[in-house]
């Protein structure tokens, strides 16, 4: 690392923004790769959302399974819309991604003979999701901890990145805020991996953290980075009643049925082969029909765990037995817990190749924020965790690689840095008696439930348009009460509402121009797949007027497009 202290500038050959799974393993990759790299991130790295997952991380292990078979059923789980190219270096790769994780140390559960366990997960023809009980998520994120600590990753955690530096269409480095201090530097780079995470706040609710902000993607997008298939909001069919959190697939993995208010258990009309293990668009459809049909429970169904018995919900599931117990009342050992579905996932993010490079020249990005495109137009439970390893390996590989042979550019002036400490001293030092961030930031979440939900049709998503074009408006004129700069939340959260604003502008401009429906984007005036004239990916670059849409090829390797059937 080099730094020119005065002008407030410090230099890493790779800059890994975010330190959930897929950032971390960039990092510890480039690393390996002899590169000079640095991971910011706006939260120490074991308070990343990765350690919310729950349920497992998937990889063809069993004899009888194969990385042929997990392909197929991703292709198909994204209703054709992944790029298959992408799809088998994911699946091919994750047997040997998910051995190096044990060998790092996660404890992943096993069988009686020793062998990895692996529980069923929907849309998938075999039981290939490994696990930690459901908290998956968690035990690999500190395992990873450990390794970039153990290979002395200088980490500026609590630092959130306000900027990408570009100059002529290549990624020169980023600016990011001190929180401590308030601070701008200006971190200059010959490779920047984006690896922020979801964007999930930008609905309410959401199982999200509330850090998912879409950070990266939104400096990527501001960047002219093109942004891909933003329409497609993956909606969980179990989170919880009230508070929305997190109840994992694992639980019908493990043998939960889901039940209407008569005791149906409904999945039986929708889904008659795989029932609860269909793949997560057709399961949250079946929920929000019941629901909407009047065979729910006060806007729920019922998730019974009560047949798999103590000892097994104990043993496995025992995360989800304390968050039913505590935020809803209910034992699941004893009682069906109430579950609804639930905003969890982005599909869409920064355009990538499978070595995890964007549309600028420096510029990669890995984990949800990116979108390789390994999930197209739903994604498969079990593989989020997966391509955090696989693409935050190959994206952390290939930017050290950039790092070591792009040409020199120069040292970068700090002009960046003074601009960007400018606009934060003007935003800190505003006094607005405009709407406070949190009351923008709940309306704009709940527009984008109720306008770009489930099920959608063109004249919601027009009133979606023009309620994120409101929400924007008045964002103009958002109030910052803190003046000061040390841990100042309120203006991170003004900062934070803007790249929302952002996303959701794409999200809803994206979903209205895409008339048919297909995975997780289901328009009920256009109901069926129309692969004529849809099967493409939708490409998003900024443009001070709105997001301007293109389209590209999706790539077919071996499986032509047929219809879905769970
Ligand atoms: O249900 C879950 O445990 C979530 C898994 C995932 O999103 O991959």
């Amino acid at each position: 690392m080099a730094s020119r202290a005065a002008e407030r500038v410090l230099q890493h050959q790779v800059v890994v923004l975010g330190a959930g799974l897929a950032g971390m393993r960039a990092a510890l990759e480039a690393a390996r790769a002899g590169a000079d790299v640095a991971v910011v991130s706006k939260v120490f790295p074991t308070r990343s959302h990765s350690t919310a997952a729950q349920g497992g991380i998937n990889a063809a292990l069993a004899e009888d399974d194969s990385w042929e078979k997990h392909a197929f059923d991703t292709v198909k789980g994204s209703d054709y819309l992944g790029d298959q190219d992408a799809i088998e270096v994911l699946c091919r790769e994750a047997p040997s991604d998910i051995l190096e994780l044990e060998h790092m140390g996660v404890a992943f559960n096993r069988k009686p003979d020793g062998r990895m366990a692996q529980r069923p997960f929907g849309g998938a023809g075999f039981a290939r999701t490994c696990y930690v009980a459901d908290i998956t998520g968690h035990a690999i994120v500190h395992t990873m901890w450990e390794q970039l600590a153990k290979a002395g990753v200088r980490v500026y955690d609590e630092w959130f990145a306000t900027s990408l530096i570009t100059d002529d269409s290549c990624c020169r480095g980023i600016t990011a805020m001190e929180l401590r201090t308030g601070t701008i530097y200006t971190i200059e780079a010959k490779a920047v991996v984006v690896a922020t995470g979801g964007l999930g706040r930008v609905y309410q609710p959401t199982t999200n953290g509330l850090i998912c902000t879409g950070d990266g993607m939104a400096l990527a997008y501001r960047a002219g980075a093109a942004l891909q298939d933003m329409e497609f909001t993956q909606f969980h069919p179990t989170t919880l009643k009230n508070s929305g959190v997190l109840i994992t697939e694992g639980a019908r993995g493990e043998g939960g049925h889901l039940l209407n208010k008569d005791g149906e258990r409904f999945m039986a009309k929708y889904a008659p082969n795989r029932l609860e293990l269909a793949s997560r668009d057709v399961v949250s459809r079946a929920e929000q029909t019941e629901i909407d049909e009047g065979r729910g429970v006060d806007g729920c169904v019922l998730l019974d765990l009560r047949h798999l018995g103590t000892k097994l919900i104990h043993e496995k599931l025992y995360q989800i037995y304390e968050l039913a117990r505590d935020l809803a009342g209910a034992d699941c050992t004893k009682e069906p817990i109430p579950v609804r579905p639930g905003m969890h996932y982005q599909m869409g993010g920064v355009k990538t190749d499978a070595n995890g490079a964007g549309t600028l020249r420096g510029l990669y990005a890995a984990g949800e924020c990116a979108s390789v495109s390994v999930h197209g137009a739903n994604r498969l439970g079990g593989n989020s965790l997966l391509e955090t390893v696989v693409f935050g390996r190959r994206a952390g590989r290939a930017a050290a690689e950039w790092a070591h042979e792009a040409p020199e550019a120069g040292p970068l002036s700090n002009a960046a840095g003074r601009d960007m400490e400018r606009s934060i001293r003007e935003l800190a030092g505003r006094s607005s008696n405009g709407d406070r961030p949190a009351k923008l930031r709940w309306e704009l979440g709940t527009a984008m439930n109720s306008l770009a939900g489930i099920f959608r049709t063109g004249e919601q998503l027009a009133e979606g348009v023009k309620a994120v074009r409101e929400v924007r408006e008045r964002y103009a004129r958002v109030g910052v009460r803190d003046h000061g700069r040390v841990f100042n939340t309120d203006l991170v959260a003004v900062l934070e509402l803007g790249y929302m604003l952002d996303l959701a502008g794409t999200m809803v401009a994206g979903a209205l121009a895409r008339t048919e429906s297909r995975g997780a984007h289901s328009r009920r005036d256009y109901p069926k797949r129309d692969d004529a004239n849809w099967l493409k990916h939708t490409l998003a670059v900024y443009s001070p007027e709105g997001p301007k849409l293109s389209y590209a090829t999706v790539t077919q390797t071996r499986w032509q497009p047929e219809e879905r059937r769970y």
